[in-house]
């Protein structure tokens, strides 16, 4: 096991919801550290510069316009092999398909409305996490 830092976004629909609680508790249950936390609006130019490598995808526009709809909440997570775990306490992409008593099974209401983003690997989440945080707004804990 490797201690291991991962991006994730509590989305539109689940900020909309009063859902941030309820999901930051899965983190913190399953032993995920939140180091740093925002909530930001994304502009259009932002979500599509996050989401480019999509760009082209029948998904892309309206995945854009659903993530400027409302504020997101931000957050670097860290932990033992926190990239993986938290890809399993999110539930795949498809709410339909998600595991039982994931946070995509229990909250998301669609493939494009599915609650939260999790890094899929550590390039991924080097990348997202300095998209969005300067080093000196991540704290390091005991
Ligand atoms: S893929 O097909 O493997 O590249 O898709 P994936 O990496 O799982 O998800 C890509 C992001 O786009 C969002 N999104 C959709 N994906 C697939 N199909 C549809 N219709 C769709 N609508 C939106 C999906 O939630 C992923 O967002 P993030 O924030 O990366 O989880």
């Amino acid at each position: 096991m490797v201690m291991q830092r991962t991006f994730s976004i509590i989305k539109p629909d689940a900020v909309k919801r009063n859902l941030i609680g309820k999901i930051v508790q899965r983190f913190e249950d399953n032993d995920l550290r939140v180091i740093a936390a925002k909530m930001v609006r994304l502009s259009t130019e932002q979500a599509e510069a996050f989401y480019a490598e999509h760009k082209g995808r029948d998904f892309y526009e309206p995945l854009i316009a659903y993530m400027v709809s409302a504020p997101i909440v931000v957050q670097v997570l860290e932990g033992e092999d926190a990239i993986a775990k938290n890809r399993q306490i999110i539930g795949v992409t498809d709410p339909a398909k998600a595991e039982p008593n994931t946070i995509r099974a229990d909250y998301a209401l669609s493939v494009r409305e599915n609650s939260v983003h999790g890094s899929d690997s550590e390039e991924s989440a080097a990348r997202e996490i300095a998209f969005f945080f300067a080093d000196d707004e991540i704290c390091c804990r005991d």
